[in-house]
């Protein structure tokens, strides 16, 4: 029987909950394939108990996988032993980094039964394109005199022609399979050698693409249209801080954070993608049972999607749909939610394999 190797870092807080959800939804979609999970006990507790950020002989490990669902990680950001970004740093971003994850995947869609927070949210269906390798984000910096009244913080963001072209390319080809529009956000008012840079290379590749419609937004004012206008976006293409930034407020917007699903991918394939909610650990609610698993769950159907599973993907997303139409306002657990989709998934699957 096929195998799909999947490497499972549920990490921390409310990371463990909706992991074992969107694991729930993977058993019971896939027919015909085996699932061979592997447990990485990776995080900001992994790391207090034992001193393991994420080794090398991990790194090595979580590479023979096809591909990686991870929770979230990161613990209590008023833990002085957990300064310095040193989980989201040594752990999640050594993982983009090392995999070569550029293509920071990240969509929203608003179903409509959803409340949003928008008093006139109108069609929301677009996908965020984050550049995951560059930027402010690959530590490039530091700090000069130190404690002194004349500290020096220099955070540098790399833009690369490669990188960029990349991650550019990468969004045209799926605005061509959506709705054949889209917008690059950056703020090259002020930023204006990578700006420069990224427009360029807008410029350059929309040349290939003739039917998609192109257009520039300032990041501020690109929050504005994500609460005013939303219907008007379709893939959205920008770099990895404003990427982060606007995918919060696109979860927001889409609905609830506890929605938002992403995908770290190697287009390549030359190492495993990685997904995970666009969500964190949510020190605030862990342990209570009360997390949203849909993210986890949807983010397991992108999984899916991208590892040759296409029909296992849909009917995860089917089941999350029908979900979401029987939703009443009535308050349900994390296993709650997670079982009546994983029992919806099983049904169609059963379904479609008779
Ligand atoms: P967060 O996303 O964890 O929480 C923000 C708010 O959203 C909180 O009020 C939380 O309760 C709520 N929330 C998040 N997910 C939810 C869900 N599924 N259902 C219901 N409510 C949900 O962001 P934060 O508080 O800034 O970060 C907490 C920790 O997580 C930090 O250590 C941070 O570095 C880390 N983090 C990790 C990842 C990741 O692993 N991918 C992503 C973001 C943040
Ligand atoms: C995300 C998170 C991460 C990011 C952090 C935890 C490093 O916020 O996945 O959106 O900034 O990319
Ligand atoms: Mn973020």
């Amino acid at each position: 029987m096929e195998q799909l190797r999947l490497a499972v870092i549920a990490g921390d807080g409310i990371g463990q909950e909706v992991t074992l959800e969107a694991r729930k939804a993977m058993r019971a979609a896939l027919a015909d394939v085996e699932l061979v999970e592997t447990e990485y006990a990776l995080g900001a507790a992994h790391y207090l108990e034992t001193g393991e950020v994420l080794d090398d002989a991990t790194l090595a490990s979580l590479a023979e996988h096809d591909a990686i669902l991870l929770g979230a990680v990161g613990g209590d950001p008023a833990d002085p032993r957990l300064a310095g970004g040193i989980i989201e740093r040594g752990l999640l971003l050594r993982l983009r980094f090392a995999f070569d994850h550029h293509v920071n995947l990240r969509p929203t869609v608003l179903h409509p039964r959803i409340g949003s927070p928008l008093r006139d949210p109108g069609e929301i269906d677009f996908v965020v394109v984050r550049e995951g390798t560059e930027g402010p984000y690959v530590g490039n910096g530091g700090a000069l005199r130190q404690g002194t009244p004349h500290e020096i913080a220099n955070e540098t963001s790399v833009n690369t022609a490669f990188g960029v072209e990349r991650v550019v390319r990468f969004a045209f080809e799926l605005a061509e399979q959506r709705r054949r529009r889209l917008t690059l956000v950056h703020k090259k008012n002020v930023l204006v050698h990578a700006g420069a840079l990224w427009q360029r290379i807008v410029d350059e590749v929309a040349v290939d693409h003739p039917e998609v419609e192109v257009d520039y937004l300032h990041v501020d004012a690109a929050t504005i249209f994500l609460v005013d206008r939303p219907s008007r976006f379709d893939v959205i293409v920008t770099d990895n801080l404003f990427g982060d930034i606007l995918t919060d407020l696109a979860g927001a917007v889409g609905g609830g954070i506890g929605l938002a699903a992403s995908g770290n991918l190697n287009p390549s394939g030359a190492f495993p993608s990685m997904f995970e909610p666009v969500h964190g650990s949510a020190p605030d609610i862990a342990g209570k049972g009360i997390a949203d698993p849909t993210a986890a769950i949807l983010s397991a159907a992108l999984l899916l999607e991208h590892s040759g599973h296409p029909d296992a993907g849909r009917r995860i997303r089917d089941a999350v749909d029908a979900d979401i139409d029987g939703r009443d306002g009535t308050a349900r657990s994390t296993s709650e939610v997670g079982d009546a989709i994983a029992g919806r998934i099983s049904a169609s699957t059963r379904k479609e394999q008779a």
